[in-house]
């Protein structure tokens, strides 16, 4: 009988990260200064991001070595299961294999760990003491205030006003370990009350979030601000899964076809595919699917343009898919997907014809969620809900043509804490939404005109 789950021993917990810049066909153009339009000063970023991270930002190196004190905190949860959903597969009545890299297995419940522990200690060695950042569903947020209390940092985190009010469970995380959590748009920072002035009821988006948080952290002596997703530092400090994945297929004796992973800012999809992106730019025949919601199509609909990360126009301008930064999504369920942009090295990949995209609704991604809780036991993150979704469609395809394909996805979090989603889901509360055309137009006729 193969084995169910395949386990790796902490000994086997990546001693480098894998970095994609040094193997990508090309390099994807640079960030620019929003007041200039020209290539940005990485010395003027500096009073926002820890020096260390601007040099992995910016870093060729292939490996870049993760230093003892990460690896004994990743040790807590790390190495994560890799596991053949073989009950999936039998509900299922397909021919392929199916395996899910299991990251739900963190303290705070996801991925975001990964990266929140490795911003933090590079921000404590430069004598940091108190971080900033913004928060979807909750899941960034949680990673921080675990990673913080870790180290013995402080963190103020803004979390996007309408799940502050959906997820009082990960807000109560934060809580535990120490972070200080606001309601965004909030009236503590400038940009908070401007928006407020004009919209009393907005419900937040995480370009808002992230304006109040880069203000909060350069408004102030000796604070940082960290980002969940999106930087190549973050999407570097994810690849812990996809090289773990990489040894444990390798214990089951198989090799995926296809890889795929739910897309908000791009960081597990990233996280889990870029080792295996590695082997299909030296010849190997690999399929990469970045699974979105229908209501933020950054990838499917968007356009590859520079733009702001955020609301206010307050970061550099990145070459990426975006929906344009004053894209206002609807309260879809997956608040983590609820981006305007994409990850500039994700872009890229997607503009060279690497990886692909498909869009999903939501009720179908919650069904799916019902049937891997029923047949692996799981109760899957709606974002995580997406890239379930995403494998089934490739399961059952391969029903209809009866090719023995090896589908391998990340299971980037558990939904321990979006019950309430789910009550909606089963209430019959939950709509589709496709995100309007015009609207689409709309916010992009707002971005500048660069090459
Ligand atoms: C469980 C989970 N999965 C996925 C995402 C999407 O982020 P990313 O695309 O950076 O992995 C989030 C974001 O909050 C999340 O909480």
């Amino acid at each position: 009988m193969s084995s169910k789950r395949i386990i790796l021993s902490e000994n086997d917990i990546p001693a480098a990260w894998y970095n994609l810049l040094a193997d990508l066909p090309q390099l994807p153009p640079p960030p620019l200064d929003p007041a200039t339009n020209q290539p940005m000063d990485p010395a003027k970023l500096e009073r926002v991001f820890a020096r260390g991270l601007l040099q992995q930002e910016m870093s060729p190196e292939r490996w870049i070595a993760i230093p003892e004190e990460i690896r004994k905190i990743y040790a807590i949860w790390r190495p994560t299961p890799l596991v053949r959903a073989s009950g999936l597969e039998q509900a299922l009545g397909t021919p392929a294999r199916i395996y899910f890299k299991d990251e739900s297995h963190s303290p705070p419940g996801s991925h975001k760990a990964n990266t929140s522990v490795a911003q933090v200690y590079y921000n404590k060695l430069e004598g940091i003491q108190r971080l900033t950042t913004e928060t979807g569903a909750g899941q960034w947020g949680a990673a921080l205030s675990f990673a913080c209390k870790m180290f013995d940092l402080k963190c103020k985190i803004f979390m996007v006003k309408v799940s502050y009010h959906q997820k009082p469970y990960r807000r109560m995380m934060m809580h535990i370990w120490g972070g200080d959590v606001t309601a965004s748009p909030s009236i503590e920072t400038q940009c908070g009350r401007a928006i407020l002035e004009k919209d009393p009821d907005c419900p937040g988006s995480l370009g808002i979030a992230i304006s109040e948080a880069v203000e909060a952290a350069v408004t102030q002596e000796g604070v940082r601000y960290t980002l969940g997703s999106v930087l190549n530092h973050v999407l570097l400090h994810q690849t812990v899964i996809g090289l773990e994945a990489e040894k444990q297929m390798l214990l089951a004796e198989d090799y995926p076809d296809v890889v795929l992973g739910c897309v908000g800012g791009g960081s597990n999809f990233a996280g889990l595919a870029f080792p295996f992106l590695r082997h299909k730019i030296t010849g190997r025949d690999i399929r990469f699917v970045a699974c979105e919601p229908h209501s933020c199509p950054t990838m499917s609909r968007g356009q590859y343009r520079y733009d702001y990360g955020d609301t206010s126009k307050l970061t550099p301008l990145m070459k990426m898919y975006t929906l344009g930064h004053s894209f206002m999504p609807p309260g879809i369920h997956a608040g983590g997907l609820r981006y305007h942009g994409m990850a500039p090295m994700v872009s890229l990949a997607k503009e060279l014809g690497l990886i692909e995209a498909a869009a999903f609704h939501q009720v179908e991604c919650f069904e799916a969620a019902q049937l891997f809780a029923a047949t692996e036991g799981i109760i899957p993150a709606p974002e995580s809900a997406h890239a379930i979704r995403g494998a089934i469609v490739e399961a059952l395809r391969c029903k209809d043509t009866g090719q023995e394909k090896c589908i391998l996805f990340n299971l980037s979090g558990h939904g321990l804490c979006d019950m309430n989603s789910y009550e909606r889901f089963f209430s019959g509360h939950l709509e589709d939404y496709a995100y309007p055309q015009e609207n689409i137009e709309t916010a992009l006729a707002e971005l500048p005109v660069l090459p």
